[in-house]
């Protein structure tokens, strides 16, 4: 491995001045001491910026169905917020994150030690994953799920073991059969990403006869919005387990995925753990005020969830109309299978080629579909149009 002088040299060759002397950098047999794990880790790979692929592929609209992002922008009661609380940002945030946690505690009918918040729902997951596992622990998932997750679990060195997807759906049964003396952490997304599909109430019930109390059950609701009207969807803060920790965030449904903010409820005595290690101020100042703004915002919740309606219902009949085997969705995004890598690989470069970004799902275990999020009433005709060209 060359030395950071060297590497810089290679810039300096362009003018910049570096000082210091290579043999100041302590090196073990030519290379920094990393954990290992880290060095084997594969990042989350999210889609190159709109900018550079406008400018590559010369493009003068471009939209992103690729990010499960709230189509509609902020909403405008938090930018309200964020404009009042400018003149705070001198000062350090609260650091409890008292206002948010009490807001979404009244919201639910809980205490606020029931509640914890972080610079988005994975910054939560991270902050469980450091508070819980260690050693010999093991995770539990399903394969094709939150992509997130298993990166966190192998970015802190402990192993995780995955059961397939039944039918584009967790298979609560399989995982239950899975769990042995190393499970600590069991992983539920529910609606799942990229699947969109939920497992049902009495499934749920069922599974959670099945799981030791020694065990922790995450359940991840990001989605849970746009599935709250499925009569079958359970809801997880209508139970009361004392090992499960359910996982929300303001960067879907709330529309504000920028500003890094999530939330988890349950027994105090998990929250505390959580809350004992995370960063002191997280999430920063605006997001606590602009997310407290937007969780009384009704009118912009219920607007997102209509389009959302509106939009699925339209691109469900166009894939059905091209026979495009898709999967029936619970959340802001629809599944498509085609049987093949090579025609997902196509159909994205020539979506993007139209302006259009979708999400290929070989990262997720799904190298043959494709994930696309549902947008305003004229992106999604421009999908349907970019489309219909590209097939
Ligand atoms: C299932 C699921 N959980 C968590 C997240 C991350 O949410 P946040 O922005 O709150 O970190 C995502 C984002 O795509 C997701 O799909």
């Amino acid at each position: 491995m060359e030395t950071f002088i060297e590497r810089l040299a290679q810039k300096s060759a362009s003018g910049a001045e570096t000082h210091g002397a290579a043999s100041e950098c302590h090196h073990e047999g030519g290379r920094l001491l990393v954990c290992p794990h880290i060095e084997a880790l594969t990042p989350y790979q999210p889609g190159r910026p709109p900018e550079v692929l406008m400018r590559e592929l010369g493009l003068k609209r471009f939209i992103n169905l690729a990010s499960n992002e709230n189509p509609f922008g902020p909403p405008g009661s938090s930018l309200k917020a964020i404009k009042a609380a400018q003149g705070e940002l001198s000062r350090y945030p609260e650091s409890s994150g008292a206002k948010l946690r009490q807001a979404l505690a009244d919201k639910y009918n809980l205490w606020m030690e029931n509640v914890a918040i972080g610079s988005g729902s994975e910054s939560i997951i991270s902050n469980i994953v450091r508070a819980f596992l260690h050693g010999d622990d093991e995770a539990l998932t399903s394969a094709g799920t939150f992509i997130g997750f298993p990166v966190l679990i192998k970015a802190h060195g402990v192993n995780l073991r995955t059961v397939p997807l039944r039918n584009y759906r967790f298979d609560l049964e399989g995982i239950a059969d899975a769990i042995n003396h190393r499970t600590k952490i069991i992983y539920l997304c529910n609606p799942n990403n990229p699947t969109g599909t939920i497992f049902t109430k009495s499934e749920f019930e069922n599974f959670m006869t099945k799981v030791p109390d020694r065990v922790l059950v995450i359940m991840d609701e990001a989605y849970h919005e746009f599935a709250g009207n499925a009569e079958e969807f359970p809801d997880s803060l209508q139970y009361r387990y004392d090992n499960l920790l359910t996982l929300r965030t303001f960067s879907k449904a709330y529309g504000l995925a920028g500003l890094r903010v999530g939330y988890g409820f349950g027994h105090d005595y998990l929250i505390g753990f959580i809350n004992k290690i995370k960063l002191p101020f997280e999430p920063n100042h605006l997001a606590q005020v602009a997310a407290t703004a937007a969780l009384n915002d009704h009118k912009y919740l219920k607007r997102s969830i209509d389009n959302n309606r509106q939009g699925m219902k339209l691109l469900v009949e166009e894939f059905d109309r091209r026979g495009l085997e898709h999967v029936t969705s619970h959340a802001n995004f629809i599944l498509v299978e085609t049987g093949d890598e090579e025609r997902v690989k196509k159909i994205h470069e020539d979506m993007l080629r139209q302006g259009v970004a979708i999400r290929p799902l070989k990262a997720f275990g799904l190298p043959t579909c494709f994930r696309v999020t549902i947008g305003l009433p004229d992106e999604n005709r421009a999908f349907i149009k970019a489309l219909r060209k590209v097939l």
